[in-house]
């Protein structure tokens, strides 16, 4: 039986799709499909969309114009606030735009970042001359941020929210997707998303003007209107009329998608949730179930159970490894960190120690997803 972790699952329409655009002749960043897809996809949204060349870039040039928009001194150490727990691509976009990464734990149940502790956080750093402006909440493996309890927050602490819902395509956090919330919000379509464009990301907003320029930031800033004239600092960012293609047939199968991985949960919650511990989804939230994980008790060795099941020819995937444990970010932590970083960071550690990544790709079927769960009891009765 063959058991898919997150691969992409690619069919006749994409093919058809990108056959049309190659025989365009429109293959780069130029093309009418880029605009279709952003129209649709705003729509979809409700707001607007700049298509990008990854979630990496549209995280990246949402800090950046956030930070231009509403004026952040950067000369000052500035910081954003994140969870432990993310991709690297989250942090790295921070440091790209020079502002300090102060991470919180994540709460145990959600995974998500620890809203509890932002406060605590931003007094830290207060006192270690780190001013933190931002708050770029992850929609960890597809499950909803309490969205409006962090804009609180935000509004008495005079904080930017950047969602970061690369994960989080078709996740609701109460009647609203996931990335609308707030400010921006950040998506990627990745091959091993919900849907993919094969790389290829985007921007939301409710902004119109501020779409457009983050739009025209893409395309290197350039005033076509003058040629080769560009009136700021531009990045080739855009998403290309072939990746459009795909990710147009992909948008029509969400809603199929989403489905699937609804059943795969299901499956697997029936069948494991006596012997493992799921990522808790609010009562007011909808998961897309991006990649469903649990986390295992501490009687059981992850490596164990990664080497058994991979026996079975089933694939799995650690838990991302906590940020602020990395020897590369450690440096960035000490800035406001005087205690034990292990300690702060304990529920991050455990998740990683315990957790897995289960098969999760809609090139499964309920077949395969039941044998993947019958595979994980048997180990759980072994040990
Ligand atoms: C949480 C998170 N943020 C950002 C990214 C970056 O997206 P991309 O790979 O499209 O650059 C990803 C995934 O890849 C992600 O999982």
């Amino acid at each position: 039986m063959n058991v898919y972790l997150d691969n992409a699952n690619i069919g006749e329409l994409e093919k058809k799709y990108v056959l049309d655009a190659l025989d365009s002749g429109f293959i780069s960043t130029r093309g009418p499909l880029i605009k279709i897809f952003e129209d649709n996809f705003g729509k979809f949204l409700g707001g607007y969309v700049a298509a990008t060349y990854s979630g990496t870039a549209a995280l990246h040039l949402s800090i950046l114009y956030s930070i231009k928009k509403y004026k952040i001194d950067t000369t000052k150490k500035i910081g954003a606030i994140l969870p432990a727990i993310t991709f690297a691509a989250t942090s790295h976009a921070i440091l790209y735009n020079n502002l300090y990464p102060v991470f919180t734990d994540i709460d145990p149940s959600t995974w998500n970042i620890k809203i509890s502790q932002i406060l605590e956080l931003i007094e830290i750093s207060k006192k270690n001359g780190i001013i933190v402006k931002f708050v770029i909440p992850v929609h960890l493996y597809g499950n909803p941020v309490e969205m409006d309890k962090l804009l609180e927050i935000a509004k008495d602490y005079d904080l930017i929210i950047i969602e970061d819902a690369a994960e989080a395509i078709g996740s609701f956090w109460k009647n609203k997707m996931c990335g609308t919330w707030s400010n921006f919000g950040a998506f990627s379509f990745n091959a091993n998303k919900v849907i993919t464009a094969s790389s290829g990301g985007a921007i939301f907003s409710h902004s119109k003007e501020d779409i457009e320029y983050i739009r025209f930031l893409t395309l290197q800033a350039r005033n076509e209107s003058k040629g080769y004239y560009h009136e700021d600092l531009g990045f080739n960012y855009r998403m290309t009329n072939i990746e459009a293609a795909i990710i147009l047939a992909q948008l029509e199968k969400l809603q199929y998608f989403l489905n699937l991985k609804k059943q795969f949960f299901n499956i697997y919650k029936d069948k494991l949730s006596n012997y493992v511990e799921f990522q808790k989804t609010n009562q007011s939230a909808t998961s897309n179930y991006w990649l469903i994980c649990c986390k295992f008790n501490h009687k059981i060795k992850i490596e164990k159970i990664i080497e058994y099941l991979n026996q079975k020819s089933i694939p799995t995937r650690r838990i991302f490894y906590p940020l602020p444990l990395m020897e590369f970010y450690k440096p960035f932590v000490k800035e406001y960190l005087d205690n034990s970083i292990e300690n702060f960071y304990k529920n991050s550690l455990e998740l990683y120690n315990y957790g897995l990544c289960l098969p999760s790709s809609t090139k499964n079927d309920l077949q395969a997803i039941d044998f993947v769960a019958q595979n994980i009891l048997q180990i759980l009765k072994k040990t």
